[in-house]
């Protein structure tokens, strides 16, 4: 039996769309071992599909037959604390956890980045497994199968401020809002943001992040969908934000501050007391530079 650590993800940021994400320390356990059929149960009582459409299972399924090894069957027992359909990766972190728990049941036939490409063909973009498999800020494009990527990691002294509403947006319906052609000026002011942000977490000049932030792909479209989202946006940047966006598809806001965390959960909470955002948590994180790993 093994036992897998995955972390949550925070994709986009802003002008960065399928391509930019930053791996964060929100954890999802999962322990497997080879057994004959499907037996999946949950540790913390979590509502999860235990046939075999599960999302762990299938990626796990996907690497062994990849690696020309029989596939019997597998036990797992989840351990989820990446809230659901909030924008935190946690459809990724199942990815990463069926493709690199898989990899480990059989010896690590695959290197990260074999797994990598795998799981971009699992979810379709790589910006929240990549960083989910290899931690840190990672910046990606695809190369028809293969995932081209920059990772780098994320000092301590950037805190990332998650902001949880009580309600659910699924990927699906957050994709459909966007529009299927933009104009140049809107590409251009995206392509300028996501370079100017993959160079700005490289060098440590988090001054830009802001100006990174602007996007006019996803966000315009989907602040509609997240009521309160445009205000933590502001709110987060009257208190001294250096980036605040959209986490991946939302729900979850995202702000990222460069001050200790004690004065990151003041500014949190003192925002979520407005009656507005009832039913809203929040989680004060700092980046993972590690990635998945076999516990
Ligand atoms: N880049 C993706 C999106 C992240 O924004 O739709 C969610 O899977």
């Amino acid at each position: 039996m093994i036992k897998i650590k995955v972390p949550a993800s925070t994709a986009n940021i802003g002008s960065g769309f399928d391509c930019a994400g930053i791996a964060v320390s929100l954890y999802n356990y999962a322990e497997m071992e080879i057994a004959e059929g499907c037996h999946i149960s949950s540790a913390d009582g979590s509502d999860i599909p235990t046939g075999e459409d599960n999302l762990i299972y299938v990626s796990a399924k996907k690497v062994f037959e990849k690696s020309g090894v029989l596939f019997t069957g597998l036990k797992i027992t989840e351990e989820n604390n990446i809230p659901f359909a909030r924008g935190l990766g946690s459809s990724s972190a199942c990815i990463i956890a069926g493709v690199f728990g898989a990899n480990e049941l059989l010896g690590r036939p695959f290197t990260r980045d074999e797994l990598l490409d795998i799981a971009a063909e699992i979810e379709g973009h790589p910006d929240n497994v990549s960083p989910a498999l290899l931690g840190g800020f990672t910046v990606n494009a695809m190369d028809g199968q293969k995932v081209r990527y920059v990772k780098t990691e994320i000092p301590e002294k950037l805190v990332f401020a998650a902001f949880v509403p009580p309600f659910e947006l699924k990927t699906a319906d957050a994709r459909a809002v966007m529009p299927k052609e933009v104009s140049l000026s809107d590409a251009v002011l995206n392509l300028s943001g996501s370079a100017l942000m993959a160079a700005s977490f490289i060098s440590g000049k988090y001054e830009n992040l802001r100006r990174s932030c602007c996007d006019r792909l996803h966000q315009p479209y989907r602040l509609p969908l997240i009521p309160g989202g445009e205000e933590i946006i502001e709110k987060s940047y009257e208190n001294g934000a250096a980036a605040a966006y959209i986490s991946g598809a939302g729900s979850t806001m995202m702000a990222i501050f460069d001050c200790d965390k004690t004065k990151a959960e003041e500014i949190a909470k003192n925002i979520l007391s407005d009656e507005i955002f009832t039913g809203w948590k929040y989680f004060i994180l700092n980046a993972d530079n590690s990635g998945a790993a076999a516990l």
